[in-house]
């Protein structure tokens, strides 16, 4: 493809799938990236100022606007909450699933639909409704897909977030026989995946240690800043996922880490192993480390920790799609 990959990014966020694709090391070009959000924007124009950027609602798009991209390669997340094991998973039902329903519609009308695709949402996405009209609509248009279930540790990197990808090709592309398998998600896609033991489909190999948790921390923090009022480490001391910077892993930062302790994400303990506890978050730039996003990656001034924490909560992780990305591509 002469001048690189044509990609098309939606759902942008704040541009964890961009990044992704610059660590492949292939060459592209993001045509335009879409997305609603006021702060995501003003994130994501900060680190690639000169992407084409559409503030729009999806739900606009039009087949036309589509073609006229020229788009090798679609990238995306949706929003990912009608399908979230702990939420009401409402699937079809949920008004934010509309904009991705209008977009299936949209590829039917296409006359030059993308050769690639790479979609990224939670664990439990694959079981909806939403997923089995995904799968109807690109079969009819001569798609071919693999799905994973992946986290981040399988990587090798101290930190879980399992999530669904889904990674497609238009005929004539086609998948390499001695691994593909439609009808199975791969959990493990590689041997050196330790945990799968037999299971495990040889693809790419995948280190084979993992790192520990103090090689992502930034010793510039300012401390004082992220340490736990006493009160809320003494309160919430019972559900917090304690680690410290020896550790091998850590849970998955959510959007609300920072205003909620439980089940948010995890806590580190300054003191190490010993008895004492010297509590702190993580702040965002150690978790956005955690993510895959490389040192340029930045926040421009005036986003509060709040907004910081949200936006990467409903990001990705870069490393991850990466990985996948070398997959679909090469
Ligand atoms: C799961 S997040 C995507 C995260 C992104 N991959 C990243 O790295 O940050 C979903 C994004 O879709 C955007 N979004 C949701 N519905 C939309 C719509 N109808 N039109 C445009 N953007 C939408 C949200 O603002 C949010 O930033």
């Amino acid at each position: 493809m002469e001048g690189g990959i044509r990609v098309f990014e939606l759902y942008s966020g704040i541009g964890g799938m961009h990044f992704a694709l610059k660590k492949v090391g292939i060459s592209f070009e993001v045509i335009a990236s879409v997305d609603i959000n006021p702060a995501a924007q003003h994130v994501y124009k900060s680190n690639f100022p000169s992407t084409t950027y559409w503030e729009k609602n999806i739900e606009g798009l039009k087949a036309p606007d589509l073609d006229k991209l020229n788009i090798d390669l679609l990238v995306m997340s949706p929003p990912c909450q009608p399908f979230t094991r702990i939420g009401l998973q409402k699937d079809i039902l949920d008004p934010r699933t509309r904009s991705f329903l209008h977009l299936l519609k949209i590829f039917e009308q296409m006359t030059n639909p993308p050769d690639y695709i790479l979609l990224e949402n939670v664990k439990g996405f694959e079981t909806s409704k939403t997923h089995e009209i995904m799968c109807k609509t690109l079969k009819a248009l001569q798609y071919s897909w693999q799905e994973f279930l992946l986290s981040p540790k399988q990587l090798g990197i101290p930190n879980s977030r399992l999530r669904y990808f889904f990674l497609a090709k238009r005929r004539p592309k086609c998948w390499d026989q001695t691994w593909h398998s439609q009808d199975k998600i791969i959990e493990c896609p590689s041997s050196m995946d330790k945990e799968c033991g037999e299971n495990a489909s040889n693809i790419v190999p995948l280190p084979s240690t993992t790192a520990t948790i103090g090689q992502y921390l930034e010793e510039s923090e300012v401390i004082s800043e992220l340490r736990l009022p006493p009160n809320v480490a003494k309160r919430y001391l019972p559900v917090m996922d304690l680690v410290t910077k020896d550790s091998n892993g850590s849970m998955c930062f959510t959007k609300s880490y920072g205003k909620y302790v439980e089940g948010t994400g995890s806590i580190l303990n300054m003191a190490g192993d010993n008895e004492e506890l010297d509590l702190r978050y993580f702040s965002p730039r150690e978790i956005a480390n955690l993510m895959g996003f490389p040192k340029e990656f930045h926040f421009p001034d005036n986003v509060t920790n709040n907004q910081k924490n949200k936006l990467l909560g409903n990001s990705l992780n870069v490393e991850v799609v990466s990985y996948l990305l070398s997959i679909l591509l090469t």
